[in-house]
């Protein structure tokens, strides 16, 4: 719980940068508090990685909110923007994948805007496919994004 307030600044600042998350600025601090706190009661996989003080990427595989879902882990991972390119983004999401925690899923998902090169290369060459496209999904200051679902099934193939 030591990082909760560092985190939140950290995601906080991907969001702001608008071109990457579902949101453009974090929850509340006390939100991110209670989500780090379930997650660590929980042992879901939520890692971070620090360099001193900050929190500068994070990745999270958590249990889907419906009940019907329970077997898939959806997938969230940041990387600020100064530590981008470097390689932690891969290992993070390495590191997440290979969590005991992680591998009880049956399937893992997230969502990426089309426009998100870097994130669409790493999930791609870490297994993910598309599923599907959401067009016109997204519009940040009157510019229109698409979004990609994209999985992946960690013992190979769809059910
Ligand atoms: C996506 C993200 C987590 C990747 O983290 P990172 O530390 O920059 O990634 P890495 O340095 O580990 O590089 C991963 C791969 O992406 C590639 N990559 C990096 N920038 C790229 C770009 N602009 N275009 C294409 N590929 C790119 C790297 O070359 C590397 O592939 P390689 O190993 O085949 O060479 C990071 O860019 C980020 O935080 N972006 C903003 C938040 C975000 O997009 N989150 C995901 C929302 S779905």
């Amino acid at each position: 719980m030591s990082h909760v307030r560092a985190f939140h600044s950290t995601v906080d600042a991907v969001a702001r940068e608008k071109k990457y998350l579902q949101s453009v600025e974090a929850p509340p601090l006390g939100s991110t508090r209670d989500f780090v706190r379930k997650n660590i009661d929980n042992d879901f996989t939520h890692l971070v990685a620090v360099d001193g003080d900050a929190v500068v990427g994070w990745c999270d595989i958590l249990p889907h909110s419906a009940a019907v879902r329970r077997h898939i882990g959806v997938l969230g991972i940041g990387v600020l923007q100064t530590y981008r390119g470097h390689g932690l983004g891969r290992a993070l999401l390495s590191r997440a994948l290979a969590d005991v925690s992680t591998q009880r899923f049956a399937k893992i998902e997230l969502r990426v805007r089309a426009s998100n090169t870097a994130a669409c290369h790493l999930y791609r060459s870490m297994g993910f496919q598309v599923e599907g496209t959401l067009r016109d999904d997204i519009r940040v200051n009157g510019v229109s994004d698409s979004t990609y679902c994209m999985a992946l099934f960690p013992d190979g193939a769809a059910a």
